[in-house]
């Protein structure tokens, strides 16, 4: 019985998917779904029944292993979740509580690398409306999303599917629009109507729990309250609106690759249909969606900073018979040239004689450029250790 837990179950079928043929044109593939510049949900609105070859997620002797081996939840008979830390109370000065939410969001740090928030301040309407808009953005008429399609990363909105498109060994089922709202906001005009009002309240709210957040990590890594702050984390954020549409073959494909974020600090909201599955302790575990929960999880660059206190959670998203699936990730680093071009480095006050640093000091800049030439599956942070 094929499980919506795995990728692809049996040796026929990873052969199958495997099997490179003559007459298999994979780039005209690609550049014939980059063109039509609708993304996966184009697919679906041309009726599409089986998955295109291009997204067939076989490609490396490491992903058939990750692929077939133990590190499917659906082995796993695993009931463990991730952490719950919840923020009642952190403004009211009560030190107690304080040190108490302090302790759960470090053992989160130490030992997950994520965890999800309760009482995190942000209502639940602005949380319910930025999915719904998100999922308005998606499903307007493809005329009017082609205008924002672009492979340009540098512009402030963009619409994409598959932004390492040509570079994967495999496509992914999802597409994206993504609206980097700080330190330099998009002007009104310039965001797609359908979403402009939530895209700018839901920033706002989030760059709000981001600034708690921070001071909550530094607090936990036995820091300034305001390092992480100070050092420009929480400088630039990208809201990312994901949109996972129904999968006619999901054991065929991933909805996003195995990956750490390039960023000090995800923020993600996940709407009603799971698929978010983190690696931990070698075992993929299920984050089901929570209403009114946020997700918070530790980045590849807050994992270097660190000095390997934190983990930079790896992740990925199943793709599903039913959907579409709806999140919203606010990514947050430094986006401007100088922030990008700055040091970075295990935090002094991290390391000691008995901590010796653990990675090279180099630049947010200097770490995109690895990532992107060594595609988003590559174990981000090897090339940075000493
Ligand atoms: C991401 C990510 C997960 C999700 O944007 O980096 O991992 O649930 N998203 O969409
Ligand atoms: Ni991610």
């Amino acid at each position: 019985m094929k499980s919506l837990n795995m990728v692809v179950t049996s040796t026929d079928e990873l052969e199958a998917a495997a099997t490179v043929s003559s007459d298999y044109d994979r780039k005209s593939e690609l550049k014939a779904f980059d063109d039509s510049k609708a993304g996966v949900q184009g697919l679906i609105e041309n009726g599409i029944t089986k998955v295109p070859r291009m997204f067939y997620c076989v490609q490396s002797p490491n992903d058939l292993s990750d692929v077939v081996g133990l590190t499917s939840s659906a082995d796993s008979n695993s009931k463990l979740s991730i952490p719950t830390v919840d923020l009642t109370g952190i403004h009211d000065g009560d030190h107690v509580l304080r040190d108490e939410v302090v302790g759960r969001v470090r053992h989160a740090c130490e030992k997950w690398g994520i965890f999800q928030v309760t009482n995190h301040g942000i209502p639940t309407h602005v949380l319910d409306e930025m999915i719904q808009g998100t999922c308005r953005f998606h499903q307007q008429d493809a005329k009017v999303r082609k205008e924002y399609y672009t492979r340009d990363f540098s512009r402030k909105v963009a619409y994409f599917s598959n932004p390492f498109l040509y570079n994967e060994p495999s496509a992914i089922w999802s597409d994206t629009l993504s609206c980097v709202c700080a330190p330099h906001p998009p002007k009104a005009e310039e965001l797609p109507p359908v979403c402009r009002e939530v895209v700018i309240e839901y920033s706002k709210e989030v760059m709000a729990l981001a600034s708690d957040l921070l001071e909550l990590l530094s607090e936990a890594l036995g820091i300034n309250r305001f390092h992480l702050k100070e050092m420009g984390c929480a400088e630039g954020m990208s809201l990312l609106c994901h949109y996972y549409p129904p999968c006619p073959e999901p054991e065929l494909t991933l909805g996003t690759f195995k990956h750490s974020d390039s960023s000090f600090m995800t923020i993600l909201l996940q709407h009603q249909i799971g698929g978010l599955q983190v690696l931990h302790d070698n075992q993929w575990i299920d984050v089901p969606p929570m209403k009114g929960v946020l997700i918070v999880n530790i980045g590849a660059l807050l994992q270097l900073v660190s000095n390997d206190k934190f983990i930079g959670v790896e992740h990925r998203v199943l793709a599903n018979h039913i959907g579409p699936r709806i999140s919203v990730a606010c990514s947050f680093r430094s986006r401007t040239p100088e922030g990008m071009s700055k040091v970075i480095g295990p935090i002094k006050e991290l390391v000691s004689e008995e901590s010796p640093p653990i990675y090279k000091e180099t630049s947010i800049k200097e770490f995109l450029t690895h990532r992107t030439a060594n595609s988003i599956e590559a174990s981000s942070l090897q090339p940075f250790k000493l």
